[in-house]
């Protein structure tokens, strides 16, 4: 038996990667800059076993089937292909946060599979390896591979399936100051996942062209404003990257936001206008993620509670990447 065990953390994107680029191989039509968040943890152990007939998969606590199962397999048929490996394995995955609600699961949960995986065949493989593995799984995982701000670009035009895209870090957990609250608005799961809520974009949105050309320049402006270390424009564009994409996405129907959304949204304005730096960002799913320094956690955390319809608030810090746990590690 080979076995690792790896930790993932999710990642928030400060500009928005929404939409595949068309074709095979799983590659974004747009860059993208993420934030990677410490207080949301997924824990992932992988144990290929010769003596398995099939893959085992469970996710907290219960055999995944379906859709689910099948993108966890499909990482691990891809790893086997790879290098030759014939063994089934066993994938037991625990998070600490809500799945499958626009909390970026995902992300988590992929990094952690494929730095598990890797390790569990004993591959010398670096990080960027172990990032495009993750990225042909779910785009927004090749970002949680690496801590702090982590740059994903949409690849060479016309890549072929099997071209290398990884993401890179871009700068590290301390270059800039900020907290991440996040604001829960329901337990319940999305309806929509990002996938088909990305495709039906693309396909129905009369401003998906608009997005498109658009995203990489707001992309590009918020690069710069990180680089500069400005708080106040890495949030406004952050801000209008989220808008940009929801504005995209609502006009072919895909509406991921509840009334406590909306509320959050017009919360920080209102915070805005009192003098307090707050910004918000909203991913596949109702919640809203505000960032602010660390000096205004307090008061902001206290205006999101307040807001009606918001169940409970969240402090996210700015995380490490994907690291393993020692061996023996139960998720
Ligand atoms: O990679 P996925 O399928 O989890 O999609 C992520 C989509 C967003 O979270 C909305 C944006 C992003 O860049 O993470």
């Amino acid at each position: 038996m080979s076995e690792a065990v790896a930790l993932a953390h999710p990642n928030f994107a400060l500009s928005k990667y929404w939409g595949k680029r068309a074709g095979p191989g799983n590659f974004p039509a747009v860059p993208s800059l993420s934030l990677t968040v410490a207080g949301f943890t997924t824990r992932t152990r992988v144990r290929f076993d010769a003596s398995r007939s099939f893959d085992h998969v469970v996710l907290d606590g219960q055999e995944a089937n379906g859709r689910t199962r099948s993108r966890v397999v499909d990482l691990l048929d891809r790893l086997r292909r790879a290098v030759g490996e014939e063994r089934s394995a066993e994938v037991i995955s625990r998070s600490d946060f809500p799945v499958a609600s626009g909390l970026a699961s995902s992300a988590s949960g992929f990094a952690a599979l494929a730095l598990a995986a890797v390790h569990a065949l004993d591959l010398d493989w670096d990080e960027s390896r172990v990032s495009d593995l993750a990225r042909r799984s779910s785009v927004s995982a090749a970002r949680s591979v690496f801590g702090g701000f982590v740059e994903l670009t949409e690849g060479a035009p016309g890549a072929a399936e099997d071209e290398m895209l990884a993401a890179t870090p871009l700068a590290s957990s301390g270059h800039l100051p900020l907290c991440v609250l996040v604001a829960i608005t329901t337990e319940a799961r999305k309806a929509v996942g990002s996938t088909d809520g990305m495709r039906m974009t693309l396909e129905h949105s009369p401003y998906a062209g608009a997005w498109l050309e658009e995203a990489p320049k707001l992309h590009a402006r918020l690069r710069h404003a990180l680089l500069a270390r400005d708080f106040t424009r890495v949030g406004e564009l952050s801000e209008a990257s989220a808008l940009a994409m929801h504005a995209t996405a609502i006009a072919a129907g895909v509406l991921y936001w509840n009334g406590a959304t909306v509320a959050v949204l017009h919360t920080v304005r209102g915070l805005r206008e009192a003098g307090i730096a707050a910004y918000a960002t909203i991913d596949a799913g109702p919640h809203a993620k505000v960032l602010v320094r660390p000096d205004d956690v307090v008061r902001v955390a206290e205006a999101l509670r307040a807001t009606a319809g918001v169940l409970r608030v969240i402090e996210g810090r700015i995380g490490e990447g994907a690291k393993l746990l020692p061996a023996g590690t139960h998720p």
